[in-house]
């Protein structure tokens, strides 16, 4: 038998058992099909032991009991192939909500270690290939072995002491299916990495076409994907090999069982043991009739070993992924007030941290600039309040509240963001901003207001019902950046993060903006992060980040005139006035 992974097993039990009723009738409906194939043989034996003499029975009842036997086996063998396909698909159908549901509630860490292309895969195909193969190769499993077990009784039943003979197939097939399906299974784990590798290449090259395009790189990811090409191409002759190897071991097998039996069958009918023509002729042919399902038998260990493979991965997304932490802490609307106790956070072991030790109060309806070099950790610190980003020490406190202890729900409730890259939905604009909130024509009237997109809006044939396409792409960039601004404005949260929001705009509409922003700031907790140091003269206080530390704080005058890194940073950019 070949190897199974009883953890796996167990674990896929409450997605394809849910309704035991469906394999009851799989199994119900296997059993009858798999008992009528005897019924083939013991007629022929009739027959054939009568001499063709058809005294005893009309003839035609010989065709009926044909006709009849095939109904009967191709009706169970249909309800079947139904109740099957229902387990099947009922169990993909949760099994693949929990996957989506993991995807929704995953900690950070998992898209780090994956990819957006192995993950579609897993959800979308593996576990599909996988579940099928599994449940296919179960009932086969089931209907090979009940037809195997039937044919095999009524050879018992013909003649025990030949039928032994078939005893020696048994060890034989399984010790060949026990090597082969162990190589089938590592060959199937290695050759779906190797599939999302390939995919993943194709993905990013769709992806970066034009830059792939302009610095002649065709060759290089050429090279990159027929490598990758190659090492699927060895794998899945590999496995055709072991796949291919068993039917022709078995075959042989079955074949020195068959010689030995014919050669004992005619020396016993010699010494007159009773063996009739009919009965040798039926022994014959139930015995030619067990070979397709003991080499199905065998084959099921490739499917099993490669539906295992697969669906182990759906296995380790939804079991080896923990969900995000959170509290229960849930007071409706906060105020906004934001306190960072000696927070740090460090990517990677090795590396520097990108916070040290950072303290910050931010007072309700504060607005708060947060400046500094490329790669001093602003983006960071504006990841930790949602809780994308988790210190590696310290604490964020939100209202007073550990933003750990919060129910993650209504923590992200608080806050609304627009950062320096923008994601858009293959959907309206309106469903864009609204974001699966109730759609208020006014309020979303309002927001494409203020987010200067009215221009847009009007000249558009559908308005706000106008489907964005593939993220937006055919929205210009400072388009896109206020339709974030738009969306961050319908959410109307306390706190605002603005990540570069405005980066994106030109002076002009980045006026209209400003001013809009700043209606909406009112009363609002804001983080604004700018590197035009233009945009964020109206903040009431200034924070300095640099090298992951806090450098210097205070307003934008009293900061100028220390002369410190903010009075540098603004020279560089107002060419020292
Ligand atoms: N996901 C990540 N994994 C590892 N390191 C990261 C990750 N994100 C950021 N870093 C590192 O942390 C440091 C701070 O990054 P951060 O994005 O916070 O900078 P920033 O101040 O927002 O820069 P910029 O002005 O260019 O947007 C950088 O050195 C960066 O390389
Ligand atoms: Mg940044």
């Amino acid at each position: 038998m070949t190897r199974i992974d009883f953890k796996a097993l167990r674990w896929l039990l409450p997605y394809f058992a849910a309704t035991p009723g469906l394999w009851i009738a799989a199994a119900l409906a296997t059993v009858v099909s798999s008992f009528t194939d005897p019924m083939l043989p013991a007629l022929m034996k009739q027959l054939l032991d009568r001499g063709f003499d058809t005294s005893g029975f009309a003839i035609w009842t010989v065709p009926a009991a044909v006709l009849t036997l095939f109904a009967v086996r191709g009706t169970a063998g249909f309800l079947a192939d139904l109740a099957l396909a229902r387990i099947t698909q009922d169990g993909l159908l949760t099994m693949r909500r929990d996957m989506f549901a993991r995807l929704l509630d995953a900690r950070f860490g998992l898209f780090r270690e994956q990819n957006a292309t192995s993950l579609s895969n897993t959800v979308v195909y593996e576990v599909q290939n996988g579940a099928t193969m599994l449940t296919n190769a179960v009932i086969a499993f089931l209907k090979d072995a009940l037809t195997a077990i039937a044919l095999l009784g009524y050879l018992i039943y013909l003649n025990w002491k030949l039928t032994l003979i078939v005893f020696v197939i048994v060890p034989g097939v399984a010790f060949i299916m026990r090597t082969l399906s162990k190589r089938l299974y590592k060959l199937a784990r290695s050759t779906q990495t190797s599939v999302n590798d390939l995919a993943y290449v194709v993905e990013e090259n769709v992806l970066a076409v034009r830059v792939v395009r302009l610095h002649g790189a065709q060759e290089a990811q050429m090279q990159r994907f027929t490598g990758l090409s190659a090492i699927l191409r060895r794998l899945s002759l590999k496995s055709a090999a072991a796949s291919a190897a068993i039917t022709p071991l078995t075959h042989m097998l079955a074949a020195a069982a068959l010689s030995a039996v014919i050669c004992i069958a005619l020396w016993q009918s010699q010494g007159n043991s009773g063996l009739t023509v009919g009965g040798f002729a039926a022994f014959i042919s139930a015995l030619l009739m067990l070979i397709a399902p003991i080499k199905k038998l065998s084959e099921a260990a490739s499917p099993i070993a490669r539906g295992l493979a697969a669906v182990q991965r759906g296995i380790d997304l939804i079991e080896g992924t923990p969900a995000e932490t959170q509290g229960s802490h849930d007071p409706g609307r906060a105020r906004g007030l934001i306190e960072l106790t000696d927070v740090s956070v460090v990517y990677a072991e090795d590396n520097a941290p990108a916070l040290d030790r950072v303290s910050l109060c931010i007072e309700p309806g504060q607005i708060v600039a947060l400046v500094g070099p490329s790669g001093s950790g602003k983006t960071t610190l504006a990841n930790l309040l949602p809780r994308f980003v988790l210190p590696t020490s310290g604490v964020v406190n939100m209202d007073g509240h550990d933003i750990a202890d919060w129910k993650l729900d209504a923590l992200r409730r608080q806050f609304a963001l627009v950062s320096q890259d923008v994601v858009m939905f293959n959907d309206t604009l309106a469903n864009n901003i609204a974001m699966g909130r109730p759609l208020d024509p006014q309020r979303l009237a309002d927001c494409v207001e203020a987010a200067n997109l009215q221009d847009l809006v009007a000249g558009l044939p559908q308005g706000l019902n106008t489907v964005t396409g593939h993220n937006a792409t055919a929205l210009s960039g400072g388009q896109r950046q206020r339709l974030a601004i738009a969306r961050a404005l319908y959410k109307d949260a306390p706190v605002l993060i603005l990540d570069e929001a405005t980066s994106a705009l030109d002076t002009a509409s980045e006026r209209l903006v400003q001013q809009a922003l700043q209606r909406l700031m009112a009363g609002r907790t804001t983080l604004i992060i700018a590197h035009r140091l233009s945009t964020i003269e109206h903040a009431d206080r200034v924070v300095v980040l640099d090298h992951g530390r806090i450098a210097e704080s205070g307003g934008h005058r009293e900061l100028l005139e220390r002369g410190g890194l903010y009075a540098k940073l603004h020279a560089l950019q107002f060419g020292g006035t």
